[in-house]
Order: C-alpha cells, then structure tokens, then sequence
C-alpha cells in the first residue's frame, strides 16, 4: 500500500470514534484530509466540526459540513488529527503544517485525542522530525539562539521564497539537533519562553489513542 493510501485507511477508520449528533474536532494535513473526506460521507449524521486551520476550515465547507468557532462551543468528545511522529506513550511532534497552535487549542478542548497516521510516524524518540515551534517574530534572533543553547539549530520556516505566516499572523521556527527525553518537561519549559506562542510538542494533549496505518491494516493503539 501506498502511504496515501494508508492515510485515507485511517482517515476512515477514524469515522468510528465520530459520535453521531455531536460537533468533531478537526485537525490539519493531508492525513486528516483524507479523514474531512470520509467525513463528508457521514455529514447529516453531525452537527458540524471545530477546525484548527484555514485550510481544513475551507475544506469542510467545501463539503457542506458546518464549522463553528471553539468559542461558541462547548468541550468536544473527540479531535481528530494526524501527527510528525508519535511515540509509545502517545506524546507527538506536531506543526507541519504550521497549524499547531490551533490544533493545540482545539485539542484541549476535547475529551479525546485521535491520532491518524501512517506507519512511518510512529518512532522511538522523539526529535528526528524538526520540531515546528509558532513564535513571535520579534522574538525570533534570541529564540534562535536559546535552541542553540540546548544543542538545536533553528531556521525560520519559508514558503515560496517568502517567511510563512500562520494563521495566528505569527512565524515558524523549525528546530533540528534536540534530544527530546522528556517530552512534557520539554514542552512545558519551552513554552514559557517569551516570544514562543507554541511548541509543538504534544505531551500535555497527548494521544488518548492512534490508528496507525499499516501494510496489515489500521492497528489502534491506546495510551
Ligand atoms: C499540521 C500537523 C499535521 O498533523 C502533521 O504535520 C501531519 O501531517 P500529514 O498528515 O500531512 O503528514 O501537525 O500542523
């Protein structure tokens, strides 16, 4: 199988853990892509989908399912997003796709994690993926150097030869070299460094479960 098509597998399998009536919390990238698809599938069974991004907002409503602002509702029973990397205990690297500061607010107000990826996401340690940490940018030259002082090298993030821009109208840092051995001291120290909106270490909104891909089928692990 093809990694798409392990992606669209578990974009699938990921229907079971929607409950009908409810509003679904929906991540980014082009595994939950394939999950808004088969989402499509099941949308007058839903009352809509919290989105972390401009990009899954446009393709829900592309599909005619309801977005509502996480403002307006209340706590969510599931999100649903794919990952960087996941480890066994359920902690990921995440950001990508430079959503993971809202995917880190919609996930925080859900009950439930479910993680859908491929294989190739599941790892060891965490690190080898280059960590994506949301920052401001006025605070970027002395960022850069703070990960240069735990042994990382941090580049800013560019798309189509320009700076990317988040949806927040901030800046990605992507971080190269970190040895991550403690994903929930690493996240909470990061985070309060100032400049940094978010890191994209998820091990305080760790994975409740992942449906991981594979060449024998979609295997769920639990955390
Ligand atoms: C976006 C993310 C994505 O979940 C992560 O990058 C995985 O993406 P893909 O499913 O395309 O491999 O964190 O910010």
């Amino acid at each position: 199988m093809t990694q798409d098509e392990l992606k669209a597998l578990v974009g699938q399998a990921a229907l079971q853990y929607v409950t009908p009536g409810e509003i679904v919390g929906v991540g980014t990238g082009s595994t939950v892509n394939k999950f808004i698809d088969a989402l499509a599938s099941i949308k007058d069974q839903i009352a809509g989908a919290v989105s972390s991004s401009e990009a899954s907002t446009a393709r829900l409503k592309a599909l005619g399912i309801p977005v509502f602002e996480a403002n307006a509702v209340g706590e969510l029973s599931v999100y649903i997003d794919g990952a960087d990397e996941i480890d066994a205990r359920g902690h990921m690297v995440k950001g990508g796709g430079a959503a993971l500061t809202r995917e880190k607010i919609v996930a925080a107000q859900s009950r439930r994690f479910v993680c859908i990826a491929d294989e190739s996401k599941l790892v060891q340690a965490l690190g080898a993926f280059p960590l994506p940490v949301e920052v401001i940018p006025m605070a970027t030259a002395r960022l850069v150097r703070q990960f240069a002082a735990l042994g990382g090298q941090a580049s800013v993030r560019m798309k189509d030869g320009a700076t990317l821009v988040t949806d927040n109208g901030q800046h990605i840092l992507d971080v190269t070299g970190l040895q991550i051995t403690d994903p929930l001291a690493f996240e909470s120290d990061v985070n309060q460094w100032p400049g940094v909106v978010t890191v994209g270490v998820f091990a305080n909104q760790k994975a409740s479960v992942c449906l991981l891909g594979t060449a024998s089928g979609v295997k769920t692990l639990t955390f």
